[in-house]
């Protein structure tokens, strides 16, 4: 029975345990291009032990960024700094990921410091948004949404499939589409934005159709031997939006078009869904492993699976093949470290560099002075023992 260090493989790529570092967004970026901050955030969390280590989100053209300070990948000039980031993750033990997006109806904000809201398009730092209809984000925001045309759907598939041809350059191994999170991918698939009549709206065949052709698109240059994988916005969590169980249909049909993965997550179509999610401990494991059982697919999910036991027991049961992390991964570089040590690990200094290992077994510290917690078994047993 595989835990949490396990190793997993996909394809012909081999994780060397189940745990990942899942995008998140820095806003640190300039003109699309990641620096030495986006380097040293994925390339330390290698270090740290994560066997799956992605960047942020890496948009596929100038307006499917969120904010303008996001990183992209629509021009060849992206490929060398993105390079540098994927090799030093491959050196330091971890799989490189790139996932792919765009965002939408949902881009054109400021930093989350600034306050979570939309720039008007002719703001300097903001441009007009697309969708797949004129419905702005939770049919509150003031801006409004062009609706894409056939010949723009086709136009931005084509954008995903040169995006997976300069990723494939840059030395990534591994490749999620963002279709999640209220973006582009993730509001074609629900009811609340895609109010089409033509062949990408109305049934879930329709509004899959988007997710179908960006599939193939990208598998036609991004090579069979390497996993290509998605995360869903499976849930809108609002009676009008997309159902959970839509998107396990919506899955099936995708591994039929080569998806090798699901990361499942929301949907976050609106803001006022209900309940809301953020705080709830392993909040989506029930519906991933459902995909898991009913599709036959391997699964990931993230959303409040930083407690290690809890990361450990879902992989143990069954639930889901890997576990994400994001708030876990930006507080702790070596959560797996600490998990594994948590978790009575036999040898956590595996989790590390080899050299740093060395160190660290050879120079008997005091155990309680190398920079981290009594792990809770432990203080545990010594308070039995007073
Ligand atoms: C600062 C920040 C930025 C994020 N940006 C992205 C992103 O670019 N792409 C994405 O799919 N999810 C993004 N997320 C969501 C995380 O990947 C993750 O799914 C979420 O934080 C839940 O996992 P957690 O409970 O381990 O934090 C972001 C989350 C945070 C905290």
């Amino acid at each position: 029975m595989p835990d949490l260090f396990s190793p997993f493989k996909l394809k012909d790529i081999t994780l060397r345990n189940r745990i990942a570092m899942s995008p998140m967004t820095q806003h640190r970026a300039t003109d699309g291009h990641i620096n030495d901050f986006h380097i040293m955030l994925a390339g330390s969390r290698a270090a740290g032990g994560f066997g799956l280590v992605f960047p942020e989100q890496i948009a596929i053209t100038p307006d499917g960024r969120t904010s303008i300070s996001c990183a992209g990948i629509w021009d060849n000039a992206h490929i060398d700094g993105l390079a540098r980031l994927a090799k030093l993750v491959k050196d330091m033990g971890a799989v490189p990921a790139i996932q792919l997006g765009h965002t939408g109806r949902k881009g054109s904000e400021c930093p989350p410091w600034e306050g979570r809201r939309q720039l008007p398009p002719d703001d300097p730092r903001g441009w007009a948004v697309r969708g797949p209809s004129d419905v702005p984000y939770g049919g509150v925001r003031p801006y409004s949404v062009h609706p894409l045309s056939v010949d723009e759907i086709h136009e931005l598939h084509r954008a995903y499939a040169d995006a997976a041809r300069r990723a494939l350059d840059a030395g990534f191994e591994w490749l999620e589409l963002h279709f999640a999170h209220g973006y582009l991918g993730a509001s074609f698939l629900s009811p609340l934005a895609n109010h089409r009549t033509d062949a990408y709206g109305g049934s879930l065949e329709n509004r899959l159709r988007f997710h179908l052709e960006a599939l193939d698109a990208v598998r036609a240059v991004w090579p069979e031997r390497l996993p290509l994988t998605m995360r869903l916005g499976s849930d809108d969590l609002n009676p009008a939006g997309l159902q959970f169980d839509d998107s396990v249909a919506a899955v099936a049909m995708m591994k039929l078009r080569g998806l090798d993965l699901a990361d499942l997550s929301w949907g976050f179509n609106t803001d006022d869904m209900e309940p809301k999610p953020f705080a709830e401990l392993a909040a989506m494991v029930s519906r991933a492993e459902r995909v898991r059982r009913e599709v036959g697919i391997p699964v990931a999910t993230s959303w409040n699976l930083g407690v290690p036991a809890i990361a450990d027991s879902v992989v143990r049961e069954g639930a889901v093949d890997i576990v994400m992390l994001g708030r876990p991964a930006l507080s702790n570089p070596h959560w797996p470290l600490w998990a594994a040590r948590e978790l009575a690990h036999p040898d956590p200094w595996s989790l590390v560099p080899e050299d740093w290992a060395w160190w660290l077994r050879n120079l008997r510290a005091h155990p309680d002075c190398i920079g981290w917690p009594k792990p809770a078994h432990e203080a545990a047993d010594e308070r039995q023992t007073r």
